[in-house]
């Protein structure tokens, strides 16, 4: 998978929006603009650092809890990240995927989607997987009940993994990077990140940007991975 090609893939929990629109007397949803703003900075100096996959946190199945209003935001904001993002994705090389249930998401936002893949299917520079209404413990349990025999190894259940969630193969995340503070994992790409290096940082999500992510990959190379092993495998050079 990915760590074996030399493929970088970075996740993202883009946390703190709300904290952050708390702290410049905005409502919540300023915080969730802010915080598009923030992930079209980072994915457009992505492949600058070297990353080839870029997985990122944007509606977990937990946040169909959030106030009514906050979750139709969040879906509109969506639906149009996806249909104003895809021409500019197409023209950079940007191959935009969703990862997570769609039975539950509004049709705007599974238009936005078909379209938002259909038209950026040729990207070959950047993979941006955007997770709605995903669930990694969701996951496993769907790719569990469909697990046929020949699927036996890490890898395979992998690909049948993402096959659940609608996406295409991916290797497992290298880098998992959380703004705002929190130092958790949130049910997001739990199978995937079983041996990524975990990066917290406190700055808000809106706040973060191309030169953060730079750092963040800057320490990730830094690091000794052994996966389990004693001898560190450096599967990412600069
Ligand atoms: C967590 O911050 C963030 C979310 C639940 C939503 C993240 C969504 C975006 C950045 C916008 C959509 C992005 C794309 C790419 C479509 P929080 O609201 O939990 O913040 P808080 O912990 O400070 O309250």
């Amino acid at each position: 998978m990915g760590t074996e090609r030399g493929e970088l893939h970075v996740a993202i929990v883009m946390d703190g929006n709300g904290r952050w629109a708390e702290a410049h007397g905005c409502a919540r949803t300023a915080g969730h603009e802010a915080g598009v703003e923030a992930a079209l900075r980072v994915i457009e100096s992505a492949p600058g650092c070297g990353i080839d996959a870029l997985s990122l946190y944007a509606f977990s199945s937990d946040n169909w809890q959030r106030p009514a209003s906050e979750v139709h935001a969040l879906m509109g904001l969506a639906a149009r990240f996806l249909r104003e993002q895809a021409a500019r994705a197409v023209e950079s090389g940007v191959r935009l995927e969703v990862i997570g249930r769609r039975d539950r998401l509004p049709a705007p936002v599974r238009h936005a989607i078909a379209f938002a893949e259909r038209a950026t299917q040729g990207g070959r520079r950047l993979r941006v997987r955007v997770a709605l209404d995903y669930s990694a413990r969701d996951a496993i349990l769907r790719a569990a009940r469909r697990l046929p025999a020949t699927v036996a190894t890490h890898e395979s259940f992998g690909a049948l993994l993402a096959s659940v969630d609608r996406g295409t193969p991916v290797g497992p995340v290298d880098l998992f990077i959380r703004t705002g503070g929190e130092r958790r994992l949130s049910d997001f790409l739990l199978w995937e990140s079983a041996y990524a290096e975990l990066y917290f940082v406190d700055m808000p999500w809106p706040e973060f940007g191309a030169v953060d992510l730079a750092e963040a990959v800057a320490w990730f190379r830094g690091r000794s991975r052994r996966f389990g092993g004693l001898v560190p495998r450096r599967a990412h050079p600069a």
